[in-house]
């Protein structure tokens, strides 16, 4: 009988009523699936390994030890990985060109009947690859039994999650440089709108949003460019190196990582190559980088939607209503964006946990590496997907942006800048004047600008009429030219080398 996960909690249960005599169960559960209602002989057992069992396993070992729900993901990738195997064995004299031919020729009706949606999941048969094995053995008989020689499951395994998550990566940044694309165009468009720019989330000094927007460019080019470093260094193939020792068959190692694509050649050291998972917490380490990226730019997002701020509106397309406030129009994409980053801290730190005290070479805790990677990688794909259809279709309130880029004095420090040019006055005294302006200009209730020609040079004399040119929040931006400042000019200038880096 197969038991479901759901179910084996009341199993347990169970066990401590049998214990205290009464048997009997409201669920309609045997206590015997537990331990004793199992195959009683060895042709019941697995076929692939029956020869030394006498029975076969409780229906709860099953539900424990069966991956095959989460790894039929890898089943591409796992007959990408037989046929290469079979065809070196054939190259190498050890199985016969026919017993390979209809090896490759049954491998690939399999691919067909997966693409079909045929995979037909057995618990019995664990995890992908013995599923596919068994449904070789279905279609070509015997001659199947011949495919597994020099290899193990545990190399096996290896490759085809190397295969998968060297995929994973291509696919990450395939989908950052489309995020990317989405920013750039919208920094384009806003080289020259005047936001605020913030430290401590107080007014700073006018930046442009399209330097603001230029910022998460950088910070996902440097994700793109994590992606990229664990991928070159995945690129090595650890098939060949069997359960943990190698193999006694004269097997061509580099004829398979050729044939895999693996750049790198075969993996060096046998017991390294089935036990290693760091390809796994790289992958899982850039997409937590990203996430964190991606979860500034949404808390920015909520902010910025937030009435008090008004910089911007979410499209109905991106926005949820609420079922008793019908005014409401909630970010929520952008917060689930920001609460799925921790989902990947979390997996990076699940995967950790899992290796940090394994023994070498193999344990069956790595299969649990596949559960976690797999769903980091879907979550990544909807932040960044969803990242990028926010950023493409929002609409920046210009006119908030520049009034709150104009509040708070915030072109203060143009001021002491201006000081320090014009009147050869030092920086920290230059400071201290301008301090002054701040505070006569707040108790009059206006900003810099609003203080008289007067005014001004009462505080210091050598403030003159000339003062006014560096006080807007236009100037003040225009200034910054700098390089990485935030003119509108430099702004031009880094999305045109953005784009030929892309
Ligand atoms: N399903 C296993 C995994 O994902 C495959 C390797 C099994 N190896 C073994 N020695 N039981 O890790």
């Amino acid at each position: 009988m197969t038991v479901s996960r759901r179910d084996a909690i009341k199993l347990a249960a169970m066990g401590g009523a049998v214990a205290a005599g009464c048997g009997a169960s409201a669920n309609g559960l045997s206590a015997q699936a537990m331990s004793s209602e199992t195959p009683k002989t060895a042709d019941a057992a697995n076929s692939l390994w029956g020869g030394r069992f006498g029975a076969g396993p409780s229906a709860i070992m099953q539900e424990i030890n069966a991956s095959i729900g989460v790894d039929k993901r890898l089943w591409r990738q796992d007959i990408q990985g037989s046929r290469a195997h079979v065809a070196m064995l054939a190259k190498q004299g050890i199985v016969s060109a026919e017993d390979a031919a209809a090896i490759d020729k049954g491998l690939q009706q399999i691919a067909a009947e997966y693409a079909d949606g045929k995979l037909v999941e057995n618990l019995a048969l664990e995890d992908i690859h013995l599923h596919v094995e068994t449904r070789l053995k279905e279609i070509i008989g015997p001659a199947a039994g011949r495919l597994h020689t020099a290899r193990s499951r545990n190399d096996q395994v290896a490759v085809d999650f190397r295969l998968w998550v060297k995929a994973a990566c291509a696919e990450a940044d395939l989908a950052l440089k489309g995020l990317i694309t989405a920013l750039l165009a919208r920094a384009e468009e806003h080289a020259d709108t005047i936001m605020p720019g913030f430290t401590h989330l107080q007014v700073a000094q006018p930046v442009t949003l399209g330097h603001h927007l230029m910022a998460y460019v950088e910070m996902l080019g440097r994700d793109r460019s994590r992606f990229a470093d664990a991928m070159k260094r995945m690129d090595e193939c650890p098939l060949g190196a069997a359960a943990l020792a190698g193999t006694s068959f004269p097997i061509d190692r580099q004829m398979t990582a050729k044939a895999l694509g693996f750049a790198g050649g075969p993996t060096r050291n046998s017991l390294d190559s089935v036990s290693d998972r760091d390809f796994a917490l790289e992958y899982l380490a850039a997409t937590h980088m990203t996430g964190l990226h991606l979860s500034r730019l949404a808390e920015e997002m909520i902010i910025w939607a937030s009435q008090p701020f008004g910089f911007i509106t979410l499209p109905d397309a991106w926005s949820t209503g609420s079922s008793i406030m019908p005014q409401k129009r909630n970010p929520d994409a952008a917060e689930l964006v920001r609460a799925k980053a921790g989902q990947f801290l979390a997996a990076f730190t699940r995967l950790s946990v899992v290796m940090k005290g394994l023994p070498l070479a193999y344990s069956k805790d790595m299969q649990d590496d596949k559960v976690t990677v797999f769903a980091a990688h879907d979550d990544l794909g909807l932040c960044l997907a969803s990242m990028m259809g926010m950023v493409q279709t929002i609409t920046f309130n210009k006119a908030k942006m520049r009034a709150a880029a104009n509040s708070g004095f915030s072109t203060a420090t143009d001021l002491a800048d201006w000081l320090v040019r014009a009147g050869g006055v030092p920086f920290r005294e230059a400071h201290e004047i301008t301090g002054k302006c701040v505070k006569a200009a707040e108790a009059k209730g206006t900003d810099l600008n609003g203080l008289t020609d007067a005014e001004l040079s009462a505080i210091d004399k050598r403030i003159t009429k000339a003062v006014r040119d560096v006080l807007s929040v236009e100037a003040s931006v225009a200034s910054r030219t700098s390089f990485g400042g935030t003119a509108p000019a430099n702004v031009r200038a880094a999305i045109t080398a953005a784009r030929k880096a892309l």
